[in-house]
């Protein structure tokens, strides 16, 4: 904040505490000591106020507020570009003379945070390293292992994966045997790592209406083997063709998908996260899809994605009962 807006805060925060102690110490002057019978004199449609002092009570919660207000200024900022003296704060961790990412010292939110994180990985940052120096597999065998990477999970991936990981519309179940980007341990973790950007180009253009009605009947049926609803009409042998021309090349010549470019398993209904429906299938095809899977490589590092991916693998290899 600049020199000037720091003084204005600064000066209007002080004006207004002064104001409210003088207030408070002003209107108490003079007052009487009891409960009177006395009114100030004023009448609201008959309604009279008793000219009684301020309940003890209330005026000490007052007198409170002010101290608290004071005494949070000074430790706290608040002030301005006042940074706070609250102790603890010029450093991230004074042993290793580490300092705050933004370099300047004082409570902030953000350094708290900071603070939290650093004290965190000191703590369990030789248990991730740990697990990161293990196979994905073994890994995944390993009970407190598991407990910590299902804790991740939630935190992290639950939002869009579940809590259950069962996946939802437009998010991939990480549960079952069928994996859009490849189910090898490490392609999994390479996926989490790196995050994943899904292509499904928009045939409408390209097609036309019948083509899209067709490519779509013959995938329904002839692929995810679901029946085709019974007001539909459809050219399969259509379909066919138009799918042989221009889907194959990603989705594989039998439809069931190419990990390499996230192109999912067509054969597998279940699998499908755009939904099934004939008029879904249909929306899919026409406009594209492009599912995105985000990079966790800055957020969370490489040893708890391992985590992460070992907890992943876990869920569709049920470890070994000991
Ligand atoms: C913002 C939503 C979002 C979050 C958060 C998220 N994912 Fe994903 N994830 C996706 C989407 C969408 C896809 C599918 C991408 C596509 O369409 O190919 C995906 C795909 C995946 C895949 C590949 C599945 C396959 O079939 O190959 C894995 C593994 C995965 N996520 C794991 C995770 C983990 C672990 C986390 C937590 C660190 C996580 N995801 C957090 C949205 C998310
Ligand atoms: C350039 C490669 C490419 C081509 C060509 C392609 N697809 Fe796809 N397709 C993808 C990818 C990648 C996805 C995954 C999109 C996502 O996860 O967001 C996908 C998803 C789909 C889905 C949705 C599956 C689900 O999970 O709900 C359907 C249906 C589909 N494609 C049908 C077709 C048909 C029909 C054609 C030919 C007309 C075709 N695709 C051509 C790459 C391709």
């Amino acid at each position: 904040m600049t020199t000037f807006w720091s003084w204005y805060v600064t000066l209007l925060t002080s004006a207004t505490l002064l104001g409210l102690t003088w207030l408070i110490f002003a209107t108490r002057r003079g007052q009487r000591e009891n409960t009177t019978d006395e009114t100030v004199g004023h009448s609201f449609d008959g309604i009279e106020e008793y000219d009684n002092p301020l309940p003890r009570w209330w005026f000490m919660l007052f007198v409170g507020t002010l101290v608290f207000a004071v005494g949070y200024l000074v430790l706290y900022p608040g002030m301005g570009n006042w940074k706070g003296v609250f102790p603890g704060y010029d450093k991230v961790d004074a042993e290793s003379n580490t300092a705050f990412s933004n370099g300047e010292p004082g409570w902030t939110g953000a350094h708290q945070w900071e603070k939290e994180m650093f004290k965190a990985d000191k703590e369990y940052g030789p248990i991730f390293a740990k697990y990161a120096a293990m196979p994905i597999e073994a890994v995944a065998q390993d009970e407190q292992a598991l407990k910590m990477g299902g804790r991740l999970f939630a935190s992290n991936c639950a939002v869009c994966h579940g809590s259950d990981a069962k996946g939802a519309y437009g998010f991939p179940n990480l549960t079952d045997q069928e994996w859009r980007w490849g189910g090898e341990p490490a392609t999994i973790k390479t996926t989490i790592l790196g995050g994943r950007q899904a292509a499904m180009p928009a045939w409408g253009e390209i097609l036309g209406e019948d083509g899209v009605h067709n490519v779509a009947a013959f995938v329904l049926t002839q692929l995810a083997g679901r029946k085709l609803p019974e007001d539909a009409k459809a050219d399969i042998e259509a379909g066919r063709q138009l799918f042989t021309s221009n889907c194959v090349a990603c989705h594989g010549p039998e439809g069931k998908g190419m990990p390499a470019m996230g192109a999912p398993n067509l054969t597998d209904a279940p699998a499908f996260i755009y939904g099934t429906s004939f008029a879904q299938l249909q929306q899919t095809i026409r406009y594209g899809r492009n599912g995105k899977m985000p990079s966790q490589e800055n957020l969370l590092g490489n040893d708890k994605v391992h985590l992460l991916a070992a907890y992943v693998y876990s869920l569709s290899h049920k470890p070994a009962q000991q």
